[in-house]
């Protein structure tokens, strides 16, 4: 593909600080690069704790067991949202409860919250879709009503704002992805982020198999092995650096594609309080039968696109209710090129061309 969906940017820094790794032997989960990477996002998104962690999965799966949810909890979660927010929350042995989206902002929304509260729940899950927050202020007004904890899954929202605070820091415990189509990466990789002391020593604790503070080598609950490693965190710690330009990059990429095809297709509802990450560049087809076809047009011109995530009712091993603005979404949205290294030229190309293929 001449436009692949995503490519990261990897500079002599991620490179220098790999070397740096393998010439001094750190190359598994201990060495300088993990507090640093750590307390490098802890102070971006400003909050007191950053866990290092696998991945964006294994965060969330880990955000849950650091939380206390338990076997039988329920847990709401947005029915469009990529898979693994709903996935962890089956690894512990708790319901996941689809709630439906906004039309318009595709994000939960505290209203369809309130109605899928019972007396089981324990949890709600937001996603920051394609790099957008929801209206996190509402939602934690009804969490706070219910007691409830609020997790934000921020794997696509880094460097997101809303009402001046960055994504990542607006609920009780936050969950980072660094796979290598994130705003930043690290090849594989995750961060829990929390300013609850509790939470942030369960997590470290059970992501390093539950050892014991006082009994050497002695686990004195259930953990796992979640770990970052050195060389991951290395990767981070260069590409943290450059996250202003990046963001600044992936911005003008997105406007410039509302620009071209704003009277074509529909883009997500962005409110005055928010900034998007601008993750990934998506848009609705008005005529959603045009939605396979263009994906295959693209292709031929090595463009490649991505149709929007399934609603996770649709999974073969969720099978619950239909949410229709989430099934409606996931038919009529397609995702394009959005790595930082595009430039005005190879937007006005790919553009032209959807215009083409949704005006014949
Ligand atoms: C919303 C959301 N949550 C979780 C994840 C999982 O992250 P990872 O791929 O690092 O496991 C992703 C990754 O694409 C994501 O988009």
């Amino acid at each position: 593909m001449k436009y692949p969906i995503y490519i990261p940017e990897i500079t002599l820094k991620e490179k220098e600080n790999v070397i740096d790794c393998l010439d001094t032997t750190w190359i598994s989960s201990k060495g300088k690069y993990i507090q640093q990477f750590e307390q490098k996002i802890a102070n971006y998104i400003g909050v007191k704790k950053a866990i290092s962690i696998h991945n964006g999965t294994v965060a969330l799966h880990l955000a849950l067991l650091s939380s206390g949810i338990k076997k039988g909890d329920e847990v709401i979660v947005p029915d469009f949202t990529y898979i693994a927010t709903a996935n962890a929350v089956l690894y512990i042995g708790a319901k996941p409860v689809l709630a439906d989206v906004d039309p318009k902002t595709w994000n939960i929304t505290a209203n369809n919250i309130k109605s899928a509260i019972t007396k089981k729940t324990k949890a709600i899950i937001t996603t920051d879709i394609y790099g957008l927050p929801p209206e996190m202020d509402d939602i934690i007004k009804i969490a706070k009503k219910h007691n409830l904890i609020v997790i934000e899954d921020a794997a696509e929202s880094l460097g997101a704002v809303y009402k001046n605070r960055m994504a990542g820091s607006l609920a009780d415990i936050a969950t980072l992805s660094f796979f290598g189509n994130k705003t930043i990466t690290t090849g594989e990789g995750g961060m829990v982020l929390t300013n609850n002391q509790e939470i942030a020593e369960k997590a470290a604790k059970i992501k390093n198999q539950g050892i014991s503070e006082t009994i050497i080598y002695f686990h004195d609950i259930l953990g796992y092995n979640y770990r970052m490693t050195n060389i991951q965190a290395s990767i981070g710690c260069a590409q943290i650096e450059r996250i202003s330009s990046i963001l600044a990059r992936k911005q003008n990429i997105y406007y410039k594609y509302k620009e071209n095809l704003e009277d074509y297709v529909i883009f997500q509802k962005i409110n005055k309080h928010f900034k998007s990450s601008h993750w990934m560049v998506g848009f609705l087809l008005k005529d959603k039968k045009q939605r396979d076809g263009l994906i295959k047009y693209l292709a031929d011109f090595e463009i490649e696109t991505r149709p929007f995530f399934y609603p996770v009712h649709k999974m073969p091993f969720y099978k619950t209710k239909n949410n229709p603005i989430s099934t409606d979404l996931s038919e009529r949205g397609i995702c394009v090129p959005s790595y930082p290294m595009l430039n005005e030229e190879d937007i006005n190309y790919i553009t032209s061309k959807i215009i083409k293929h949704i005006t014949y």
